[in-house]
């Protein structure tokens, strides 16, 4: 549950204190990513860590497609990365289950799917519990699953933005940390949308990861 002591509300970055799913320990917090493609959140959190605005240290980055710009942005950066390309399991808990394996080598307490384009099963969930978070392109509950760009730019709405929440099994669903609003302008398209939306994943996600382990500054 979140306690909604401390509720910004200057600007349309909207964030409730979320101290209570803090790690409580001085040490940094170890951070497991997955991601799938471009890797500009990994990036982010790498940077944010590197400025000191997190205390926390990447052990390892779980790339699921050969060729993903993150396992280039994590060798940058000195980060270990791990290719589990899911093609080569039978099922999704057998991947999952792998997925487990490689962050329990890497000692990992907490994991950050920053662009992790895979539904996850009970198998993952169960191994973190509460200890997963996810950003999602649009202000959900809307937009659940793949496409939430097109989504909004199909609803017409004018205002979507990106969340940052809990991983739950259904898709999408897990409790919402941290969210900040986009407006959507008159010419847009998934692109032009989708880059602004980056924008603010840029600063929600490594914001949620800081509150996250504040206890441990
Ligand atoms: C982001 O828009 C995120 O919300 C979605 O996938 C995209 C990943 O972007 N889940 P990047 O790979 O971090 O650049």
């Amino acid at each position: 549950m979140i306690h909604n002591s401390s509720i910004n509300t200057t600007s349309s970055l909207i964030y409730p204190d979320i101290y209570n799913y803090q790690v409580l320990s001085n040490q940094p917090l170890k951070l497991g990513i997955m991601a799938s493609g471009n890797g500009s959140n990994f990036e982010v959190i790498a940077q944010a860590i590197a400025d000191g605005k997190i205390n926390a240290q990447i052990q390892v980055l779980i790339y699921n497609n050969p060729g993903a710009k993150a396992a280039v942005r994590a060798e940058n950066w000195g980060v270990k990365s791990v290719l589990l390309n899911h093609r080569d399991y039978k099922n999704r808990e057998k991947f999952d289950s792998q997925v487990v394996q490689i962050l329990q080598q890497h000692d990992v307490e907490f994991v950050i799917m920053a662009g992790w384009m895979r539904l996850v099963t009970k198998v993952l969930i169960d191994a973190f519990p509460n200890r997963m978070i996810n950003i999602h392109p649009s202000l959900l509950p809307s937009f659940k699953g793949v496409q939430a760009v097109e989504q909004a730019l199909v609803a017409k709405v004018k205002i979507t933005g990106c969340t940052v929440h809990l991983v739950s099994l259904e898709v999408d669903s897990g409790e919402i940390l941290i969210q900040a609003a986009v407006p959507v302008l008159p010419d847009d398209t998934s692109e032009t949308l989708h880059a602004r939306i980056q924008v603010q994943e840029h600063r929600i996600l490594p914001m949620a990861i800081s509150l996250l382990t504040k206890g441990n500054s």
